[in-house]
């Protein structure tokens, strides 16, 4: 049998593990932050009709540009953005993919401050960027001092910036976001992926876009809008980012169904966003009961909960597997994550931790 070390891969790719965070059938799967509700029936049939009047079309490729949703993406994201300064794609890991294949690549490096999102150096190994690993503070956080200082050592072309930040939580002060912008010789992506779920007062850096034009904005419908299944992610940056990367997407990269289905769900936000309350509950319930607990848990703007374990997270996680409960060991030493999802959900989980 053929292995892949028998075909001529890139050597970079060699010895490498894909990407992914077990798909294991379990009652309690709070490992990968979906939004646990259901789309709920109304929006479904909107879906399906929306679907259904693109059917007969499909002799046809869809919009290359796919204008109308990211109209419709631009209305959402309010801050008087226009059409020119926003772009979709499959999920906003493809957003990413398409801004190292733009700024990013062969002789230029991509600095990111670890532990945040672990696609992020895996989207520069694909794209043939050098990853530089940069440091947070003890507590996971990072102070602009920090950041700057980092960005003059290693001048990288791409800063990823993630708020709230994946896997501890916590959303960045923009002063941190500017500071880096004023620092960074190239582009600045700041990663929202969980914007919708911030605490109150906190503030996205798309208010920033106006006098930035180095800056990039990526969002998601996979996490508030519950549509991780639809695959639909988006920018929001200066006019001429929204060119660059229409230099390398594939041709006709949004199927006219991912583009009909996401239409229809942005129709109904009001309807999907409705979950975003009562997941932000039940991720304050989970910080605030473990803490009574005594477990130390880093502050959340995210559907997700960071928070210790007596020694081994890798035990600990077969601990509350084996109790049906599905969390993420993000291979941080003595940690583990948690989604919010709905109150049952917690409820289980707060019972398999009762066993730690
Ligand atoms: C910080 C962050 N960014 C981006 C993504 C990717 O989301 P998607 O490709 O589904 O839009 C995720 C998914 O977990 C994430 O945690």
């Amino acid at each position: 049998m053929t292995t892949l070390d028998d075909l001529p891969i890139r050597d970079d790719l060699r010895g490498r593990t894909p990407y992914g965070a077990p798909q294991l059938d379990v009652p309690v799967r709070l490992n990968t932050n979906e939004n646990s509700y259901p789309v709920p029936e109304p929006v479904v049939e909107a879906i399906g009709k929306a679907l259904a009047a693109e059917l007969r079309d499909l002799n046809r490729y869809p919009d290359r540009d796919a204008v109308a949703l990211r109209a419709d993406l631009a209305g959402y994201l309010g801050h008087g953005l226009t059409v020119e300064q926003v772009w979709a794609a499959n999920g906003s890991n493809e957003i990413q993919q398409q801004l190292l294949q733009a700024f990013g690549g062969p002789g230029r490096s991509a600095l990111g401050f670890v532990p945040a999102y672990s696609m992020h150096p895996l989207l520069a190994l694909g794209t043939g960027t050098r990853w530089v690993p940069g440091r947070r503070g003890a507590d996971f956080g990072l102070t602009a001092e920090e950041a700057v200082a980092q960005v003059r050592e290693h001048a990288p072309d791409v800063v990823f910036l993630c708020s709230p930040n994946n896997p501890t939580g916590t959303a960045l002060d923009p002063t941190v976001v500017t500071a880096v912008l004023d620092a960074a010789p190239g582009m600045v992506i700041v990663d929202e992926a969980y914007a919708e779920f911030a605490r109150p007062g906190t503030v996205s850096a798309l208010a920033l876009l106006p006098d930035h034009p180095r800056l990039v904005v990526t969002r998601t419908m996979s996490k508030a809008f519950g549509f991780a299944g639809g695959r639909l992610g988006y920018l929001a940056a200066d006019p001429a980012v929204v060119q660059a990367v229409q230099l390398v997407r594939l041709p006709y990269h949004l199927s006219a169904l991912t583009q009909a289905a996401a239409r229809a769900a942005l129709a109904h936000r009001d309807a999907l966003l409705a979950t975003v309350a009562a997941i932000k509950e039940q991720r304050d319930r989970i910080v605030t009961v473990l803490r009574s607990r005594g477990v130390p848990v880093a502050d959340s703007d995210a559907n997700f909960v960071l928070f210790a374990v007596d020694g081994d997270q890798a035990a600990a996680w077969r601990t509350l597997l084996d109790q049906g409960v599905l969390v993420r060991d993000v291979g941080l030493p003595g940690w583990l994550r948690v989604t919010a999802g709905t109150p049952a959900e917690t409820d289980a989980f707060l019972t398999a931790m009762d066993k730690l």
